[in-house]
């Protein structure tokens, strides 16, 4: 494991990643024939490594939101010494990295914090050649300011390729690309073809070009008249020589319906430029301000909330929208998507809102609820509901108030 020269240690990592190659030491039936959506309740390394074993599936998608390791005194652990935090992530990176397709991705939140470790780790695991980068989320309207010297609104989403070369873009929605069609077509008979006065797009500065020959060799050509090009077009019509993939008929029909005939460069090589849709690339920015179907934090939790009666049960749950974005932008329809820290299974929330046939695993483990304010909250909603205390019964009665139904829609699998 090297990560292009540098190499993050500490004490026991060749111990934990030995983890990554051993068997499960809990499991459940129905590993054996899962299929569908499924929220697996229990330790993630475990439910990874079954999912290893059986082999049913390869995800396109892992986007996986784990514990920032803030200290934070949240409803699920999050107050790791770094070591403790690296030596916790390996092994679930480098068995999740066997689950991914061989054009799969996964996606990592994280705050700043934790990013340039998390970053050296991923590398570490996937090769420094697959790391994609990192997208800035705008998780914030208002900035708290806790730290000293500056507010926070922005975590960040770590990506990287199984393998990099045959990774999708990441796109969402469809723009205009030119294909450029050469008019030039070597072996064809010499003909004479004639562009009206504005037919013609120049990407030249306003000159005057003299009759010539613009033959290079093997491509015979010949300009016939002095052409003005003024503002980017041929003030006068012109007639060149040569052997043409396009006849006078297809020229004057192009000129007639708007189509667009381009000469970039000296000598003149005419191209049929032909807009054609293609998906548009996202950039690395998530934000409200610039793209307002990307929500915070603050819409996150009046989310969560609005399903359990007003009442918080969760920490920073992620939005749907962010998470919903990513897995459009990151997967086909039919894809399946794993997020093995499930927290209040937002991310199966997205999927099923992405729809098209798309599929979700889920992992969340079944810790006892603390005693914080959260904790308390949603120990009472479980035992309201007469579920087990702990947070994978907050996973699963979500998918079910965001109308996904648990016996039709998706399959509760509980490791033993
Ligand atoms: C930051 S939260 C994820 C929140 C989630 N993205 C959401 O929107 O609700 C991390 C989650 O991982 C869970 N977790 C931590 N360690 C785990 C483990 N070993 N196995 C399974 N889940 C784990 C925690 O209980 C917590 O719910």
């Amino acid at each position: 494991m090297r990560s292009g020269g540098v190499e993050i240690g500490w004490p026991n990592k060749s111990a934990v990643a030995k983890q990554a190659d051993t068997l499960a030491r809990t499991t459940a039936c129905e590993f054996e024939t899962l299929s569908g959506n499924a929220l697996i309740q229990g330790d993630n390394l475990d439910a990874l490594k079954e999912l290893r074993r059986v082999g049913h599936r390869r995800y396109r998608l892992a986007l996986i939101d784990p514990p920032y390791n803030t200290g934070g005194g949240f409803v699920y652990e999050d107050d790791r010494s770094e070591a403790a935090w690296l030596s916790f992530m390996l092994p679930r990176l480098l068995v999740a990295r066997d689950l991914l397709a061989a054009d799969g991705l996964m996606m990592i939140f994280m705050d700043e914090a934790n990013l340039p470790i998390l970053r050296l780790l991923g590398r570490e695991v996937f090769g420094a050649s697959n790391d994609c980068g990192v997208l800035v989320w705008e998780k914030k309207r208002k900035p708290s300011f806790l730290q000293a010297q500056m507010g926070s609104v922005t975590d960040f989403i770590a990506v990287f390729a199984k393998d990099r070369r045959q990774a999708p873009a990441l796109t969402m929605g469809m723009g205009m690309a030119g294909k450029r069609y050469p008019f030039n077509n070597r072996g064809n008979p010499t003909a004479e073809l004639s562009f009206p006065a504005g037919s013609v797009e120049f990407d030249l500065d306003d000159q005057s070009v003299p009759k010539q020959d613009m033959s290079t060799p093997g491509v015979p050509c010949r300009l016939l008249d002095r052409v003005v090009i003024k503002g980017g077009r041929n003030a006068n019509p012109f007639r060149m020589q040569g052997e043409w993939r396009y006849s006078q008929a297809s020229v004057d029909e192009f000129a007639a319906t708007g189509q667009v005939i381009n000469i970039s460069r000296l000598p003149f090589r005419p191209n049929l430029v032909k807009a054609v849709p293609s998906e548009k690339k996202i950039n690395n920015l998530l934000s409200f301000r610039t793209n307002p179907g990307i929500p915070t934090n603050e819409d996150a939790l009046a989310e969560v909330t609005a399903l359990f009666e007003g009442e918080t049960v969760f920490d920073y749950p992620k939005p749907v929208g962010v998470l919903q974005y990513l897995i459009e932008a990151a997967t086909d329809p039919g894809d399946a998507v794993l997020d093995f820290f499930a927290g209040t299974a937002s991310t199966g929330q997205a999927v099923a809102q992405a729809g098209a046939g798309r599929e979700f695993t889920l992992v969340q483990d079944t810790a006892p609820l603390p005693d914080t304010a959260t904790g308390t909250a949603a120990r009472k909603l479980c035992q309201r509901l007469g579920l087990p205390a702990h947070l994978a019964s907050i996973a699963a009665e979500r998918l079910r108030r965001a109308g996904l139904d648990s016996k039709r829609d998706f399959q509760l699998v509980t490791l033993r």
